[in-house]
């Protein structure tokens, strides 16, 4: 199977996650995508969702499917998104795509968190994917020193700008071994909006799609 066949397997694996007559909420990336074409399929059935990124938000309206505001919802029972790493902890890396503080926020919103990924995705030890790191513009070079103080190398991502209209630095180098601790300390540093590590809100379930099918892992079992 190509990556692109086990990221389809999970997509189709979390409609059976997707709460009926409810807003769903979802993330962004390409597996992501899978997943909003896949509930295409079952728009009927759902209320409509909230999209934690504008080419999520686009993808979402093209399939017909329609996108609230996260402030006009009171409630979201389940938010599907991807990683660009998950452990066994289910702590994740996000953010390879930039949308990580829309993904931050609506995750912790929604009740559960359902992460999808192909086996890749699953590693010992978060840090070898660079950690984004979503900064005010103004910031960039303070937070690249501070960075660089806490054993990382810091690399501004060229020519791109978040949906909130901020910079994303990628941190190469880390070897996140407490995640929930390093994630606190990069969000007071001065200037940094949100970065890419997901532990304090990380994910309920993980649908890992390999060779022999879809595997679902909870906390509980690590
Ligand atoms: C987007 O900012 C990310 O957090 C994505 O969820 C993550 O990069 C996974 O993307 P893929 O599904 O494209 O690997």
């Amino acid at each position: 199977m190509t990556q692109d066949e086990l990221k389809q397997l999970v997509a189709r694996e979390a409609l059976k996650h997707v709460v009926e007559d409810a807003v769903v909420g979802v993330g962004s990336g390409s597996t992501v995508n899978f997943f909003i074409d896949a509930l295409a399929g079952i728009k009927g059935r759902i209320e409509g969702a909230v999209a934690a990124s504008e080419a999520s938000a686009e993808r979402l309206k093209r399939h017909g499917i329609r996108v609230f505001d996260l402030n006009s919802v009171d409630a979201l029972p389940v938010y599907v998104d991807g990683a660009d790493e998950v452990n066994e902890h289910l702590y994740m890396i996000k953010g390879g795509g930039g949308a990580l503080t829309r993904e931050k926020i609506v995750a912790a919103v929604a009740k559960r968190f359902v992460c999808i990924c192909d086996a890749s995705k699953l590693v010992q030890v978060l840090g070898k994917f660079p950690l984004p790191v979503e900064v005010v513009p103004m910031a960039r070079s303070y937070v690249g020193r501070e960075l660089l103080r806490l054993g990382g190398q810091p690399e501004l991502r060229e020519n791109f700008r978040t949906d909130n209209g901020n910079l994303i630095i990628d941190c190469h180098g880390l070897s996140i071994v407490d995640p929930p601790k390093l994630e606190a300390e990069l969000n007071n540093i001065a200037g940094v909006v949100s970065n890419g590590i997901f532990a304090r809100r990380g994910a309920d379930l993980l649908l890992l799609g390999g060779p022999q099918g879809v595997r679902s892992l909870t906390v509980t079992q690590a």
